[in-house]
């Protein structure tokens, strides 16, 4: 079986801007496959020549192993999108925005109460759907739209910024709903987010691109990993002693010490913190404090891109659990 998306070379240009830059990835069939990226990176220009909304300026791409060019039929019929900016109408209930769609979308009449029906269970809003879209929160219209996105059953779920502006709570939920999708329906899911935490948590792989180019694409664990591991950061008065002693017992190669603070460079705290602490005591070194760094995406982000996307975050809840990593263990 072919990758359910390929691209090659596609690229997009707005008159002199390059939006998406020559770009070639493969998905595989049953990712959660994450777009990170901060504000005009390309992430949505990248989603829509896949959706064949907008045709690219060079390059090609397929679509469950249909051409976006020549074939855009069978693309838009393997496909579900979740647009970036609300299109369910809020002056209609959620059950005629899912009627009008699957009439849109030539769903069988005779399959259409069904499909709604099952598509309604999966994202949890049967009892709402006699109400108008106008008195739904957020979340709900959402969740709204992805079911609406699921009624024809497609292969692959487009995702564009599927958690944006909702609260933690909800966002966990979504987190929940799409999860459940890969599992029950099988289905491919590809999303765009700027939230770090997003990128980490739900997705399988993530693409870090800017500037309309792949800069990093990995496992979010491969990709936290490949920054070096963690780093044990020991406050003491006698620094100097405490750096001979690793260096002796060797408990890493890479140890550094810079004004009473000894930084020791691991590739996981878990496991040697235990044996540091023993030395310690052993050497009767009076330690003040201990910091543990783990990288998370966001270190992986800056590294990538020298940008940091945390000040892009600032609304959201995840801007303040990134700075929370360098926490205080004693
Ligand atoms: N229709 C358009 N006409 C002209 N320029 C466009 C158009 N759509 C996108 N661009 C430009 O292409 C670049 C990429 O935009 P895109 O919307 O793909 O970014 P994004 O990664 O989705 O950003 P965001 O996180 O803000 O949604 C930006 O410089 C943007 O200004
Ligand atoms: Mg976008």
């Amino acid at each position: 079986m072919p990758p359910i998306i390929q691209t090659c070379n596609l690229t997009r240009r707005f008159g002199s801007n390059t939006a998406v830059d020559n770009l070639s990835l493969t998905i595989e069939r049953g990712e959660v496959f994450g777009i990170l990226g901060p504000n005009g990176a390309g992430k949505s220009t990248l989603l829509s020549m896949l959706c064949t909304i907008l045709k690219p300026t060079s390059g090609t791409a397929t679509v469950n192993g249909f051409d976006i060019l020549r074939q855009h039929h069978e693309v838009r019929k393997s496909i579900g999108i979740v647009f970036q900016d609300p299109s369910v109408d809020a002056d209609m209930t959620g059950l005629e925005n899912l009627q009008m769609h699957a009439d849109l979308y030539n769903v069988p009449v005779s399959e259409v109460d069904t499909r709604i029906k099952s598509v309604l269970a999966l994202v949890q809003l049967e009892d709402r759907a006699g109400d108008f879209l106008s008195t739904y929160s957020g979340g709900m219209r959402r969740r709204l739209e992805i079911a609406r996105g699921l009624l024809h059953y497609p292969k692959v779920l487009f995702l564009d910024e599927p958690t944006i502006g909702l609260d933690p709570q909800s966002r966990e939920h979504m987190w929940d709903h799409i999860r459940m999708l890969k599992k029950r329906e099988d289905m491919t899911i590809i999303l765009t987010t700027h939230y770090m935490e997003e990128a980490d948590r739900l997705c399988d792989r993530v693409a870090i691109i800017d500037h309309g180019k792949i800069v990093a694409l990995d496992q979010p664990s491969v990709l936290k990993n490949g920054l070096g591991g963690d780093t044990i950061i020991l406050g003491t008065k006698d620094g100097q002693a405490l750096y001979d002693l690793f260096l002796k017992t060797k408990v890493s190669d890479n140890v550094q010490v810079h004004n009473g603070e000894v930084r020791v460079m691991v590739a996981s705290a878990n496991i040697i913190l235990p044996r540091i602490m023993e030395q310690v005591s052993a050497a009767r070194i009076h330690i003040e404090y201990i910091y543990l760094n783990h990288p998370d995406m966001n270190d992986v982000f800056i590294h990538y891109t020298g940008k940091d996307l945390r000040h892009e975050q600032a609304h959201g809840h995840i801007g303040k659990m990134a700075m929370m990593r360098r926490r205080r263990v004693r």
